[in-house]
């Protein structure tokens, strides 16, 4: 197909591998996998290291009040808006190399790639490292692509982690400023669109071969923490019938956030991720238990009334069992489709190149999802082998990544002649 964006040369497929082996080394070598959590030591220290590579990548970058890394390839009208790709560089606790990794050395290698091939653009990049995009002890998020839309608040910076520390505690100490993180909101006039290119986490363009996938919506979140209060009692000596066994009520809880989830019509999925007992022994009927559990659905309706059946359920069955229970609804976010005009961008994109690609929903949650807050917005993803994600086994090869950043500055390309 002869367009104006057929003729862009591959990505250095090596030197993005290179990159992220070289990031993938930076994190806390007591843990299993690869771990670099927000807040933590080695994710300070891997944001030296991002910052240096935007600058090599010829970026004018600097970190920002909210501890983003903001790098930027100047366009020829200072006056444009602006196109915003990224992602984050944050993991789970012994995750993977590529989840969010992707999405930020990608866009430094599009970059390259766009200056290389001599493509001037006329508005400005913006390339994000965003803060902190996996869940945190607090409960939050994408802090950083939060508080650049506008959605962070002073109740986030609130939230208490189990040690008792609040999220602002941990941003000042982090070297960020929470005063700034809840008041930096961009304007949305300065920002033309949005782009994320991001591993897919999930099975479906594996299984069906595609080499890219155009994201139609990302899944909303709904998180239930459960705190169960029961009584202690002699394990031997009390009767069945007479107990109020906490570790029960939190076992038949975590049942219903399954049963709930498996009911979803279109998509939907429900975990719980986390179980903590008091002290618990043998010979002791368990007085506490807390359960962190989510419920995901790219249905807005589905969602909200699968949070509620499950609030509702988990109480009565706990009231039945003398258990006292106390349950923190959390909205993380709401589904949040992709603008139709970036998904027929990206599809258009792949098309020049000769990328096979289709449409897919994300269940994973994504910096994007707030980014759409700035204007529209579009993901892009490649195959995860296997389906991994968030574990050591979390996979995508050399030459899946380089298809999605080829695709991710064509479309960087066209957004731009749009
Ligand atoms: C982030 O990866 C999430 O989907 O929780
Ligand atoms: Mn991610
Ligand atoms: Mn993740």
């Amino acid at each position: 197909m002869n367009t104006p964006s057929s003729n862009l040369p591959s990505p250095d497929a090596n030197r993005l591998w290179s990159a992220i082996m070289d990031l993938s080394a930076l994190v806390d070598s007591d843990s299993p996998g690869w771990t670099r959590e927000v807040f933590s030591d080695p994710y300070k220290a891997s944001r030296a290291w991002t910052l240096a590579r935007m600058k090599d990548a010829g970026l004018q970058a600097h970190v920002d009040g909210a501890g983003n890394i903001v790098g930027r390839l100047p366009g020829t009208n200072p006056n444009a808006p602006a196109i915003v790709t990224g992602s984050h560089t944050d993991t789970v606790h012994s995750g993977g190399r590529f989840d969010g990794v992707v999405g930020v050395l990608g866009a430094i290698e599009a970059a390259r790639v766009l200056q290389e091939s001599g493509t001037r653009l006329t508005s400005d990049l913006i390339i994000m490292d965003f803060l902190g995009e996996e869940a945190n002890g607090f409960g939050v998020s994408c802090v950083g692509s939060r508080a650049v839309a506008g959605v962070l608040d002073a109740a986030h910076l609130a939230r208490r982690d189990a040690n008792g520390v609040s999220m602002g505690e941990a941003v000042a100490a982090f070297g960020a400023d929470p005063n700034q993180a809840i008041s930096m909101a961009w304007n949305p006039r300065d920002i033309k669109s949005y782009i994320e290119l991001h591993v897919e986490q999930g099975p479906m363009l594996e299984r069906s071969g595609s080499q890219i996938g155009v994201v139609t919506s990302i899944a909303g979140i709904e998180r239930v923490m459960a705190v169960f209060t029961g009584r202690a009692d002699h394990a031997g000596t009390t009767p069945m019938d007479q107990r109020a066994d906490a570790l029960l009520a939190a076992a038949e809880a975590i049942l219903t956030v399954e049963r709930v989830g498996c009911g979803a019509p279109v998509h939907g999925v429900s975990t719980t991720g986390r179980i903590a007992t008091g002290h618990g022994a043998f010979n002791v009927v368990p007085d506490s238990a807390t359960i962190w559990a989510e419920i995901r659905s790219i249905d807005p309706g589905w969602l909200g009334g699968a949070r509620r059946s499950i609030a509702e359920k988990i109480a009565l069955d706990a009231a039945q069992r003398g258990v006292e229970v106390a349950i923190d609804l959390l909205n993380d976010q709401d589904p949040v489709p992709a603008a139709q005009t970036m998904q027929d961008t990206v599809a258009a994109a792949s098309d020049d190149l000769g990328y096979s690609w289709e449409a897919v929903p994300s269940g994973a949650g994504h910096d994007a999802a707030h980014m759409a807050h700035l204007g529209p917005m579009g993901m892009i993803f490649v195959p995860s082998q296997g389906g991994r994600s968030h574990c050591p086994d979390e996979f995508t090869d050399k030459v899946q990544l380089s298809n999605g950043v080829h695709v991710l500055a064509n479309t960087i390309r066209r957004l731009d002649l749009a």
